[in-house]
């Protein structure tokens, strides 16, 4: 029998603490799906269109990486796709909280399903989207921490006034 993960997220945008998770998640089961979340709570600054381009772009050279976009329930979503494993990222202390409430929510919701928590490379432990497009958006270098493809996007979007010291 194969094991299938499924690596959810919004991704907004793809960071390379995702894409150290998304890599040991490569060698560690036989596929692994990023999800792209349909997430209607936060505004997105990329489309679901963009993020799903950036993502294939980047691991086009992973054959066992597919990238997939879901909406509503994740557990009904890897049922679907014939997966049975969660993984998720931890960062630090900070992430613990609500990510050990949605792996004990899931498991009730089907015990069938395991969670698997990763731990990201330590130079990226710390970084999150939202952090990211905050710091590009003030200004700040964000090179080394996204793809190369991300960076490039986020100059397309964000005000050149933003842009002195990038
Ligand atoms: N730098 C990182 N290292 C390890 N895991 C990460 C990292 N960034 C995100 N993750 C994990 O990736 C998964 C998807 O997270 P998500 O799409 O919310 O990314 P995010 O960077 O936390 O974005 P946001 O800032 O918008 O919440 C979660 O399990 C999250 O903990
Ligand atoms: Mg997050």
């Amino acid at each position: 029998m194969s094991t299938v993960a499924i690596y959810p997220g919004t991704f907004d945008p793809l960071t390379n603490g995702h894409v150290d998770i998304i890599a040991r998640g490569a060698r560690l089961f036989d596929r692994i799906i990023v999800a792209v979340l349909v997430n209607a709570e936060k505004s997105p600054l990329f489309t679901m269109t963009e993020r799903l381009e950036i993502a294939r772009a980047v691991f086009k050279g992973l054959p066992n990486v597919e990238v997939d976009t879901f909406d509503g329930l994740l557990v009904d979503y890897v049922e679907r796709r014939g997966a049975q494993v969660i993984v998720r990222g931890l960062r630090a202390v900070s992430d613990f909280e609500f990510e050990f409430q949605m792996a004990l929510m899931n498991r009730r919701l089907n015990d069938k399903i395991e969670t698997v928590f990763m731990m990201p490379a330590e130079q990226y432990s710390y970084i999150s989207s939202r952090l990211i497009k905050e710091v590009f958006s003030l200004g700040g270098r964000v090179h080394g921490l996204v793809p190369d493809m991300v960076e490039q996007r986020l100059r397309d979007k964000v005000a050149p006034a933003a842009q002195t010291r990038s």
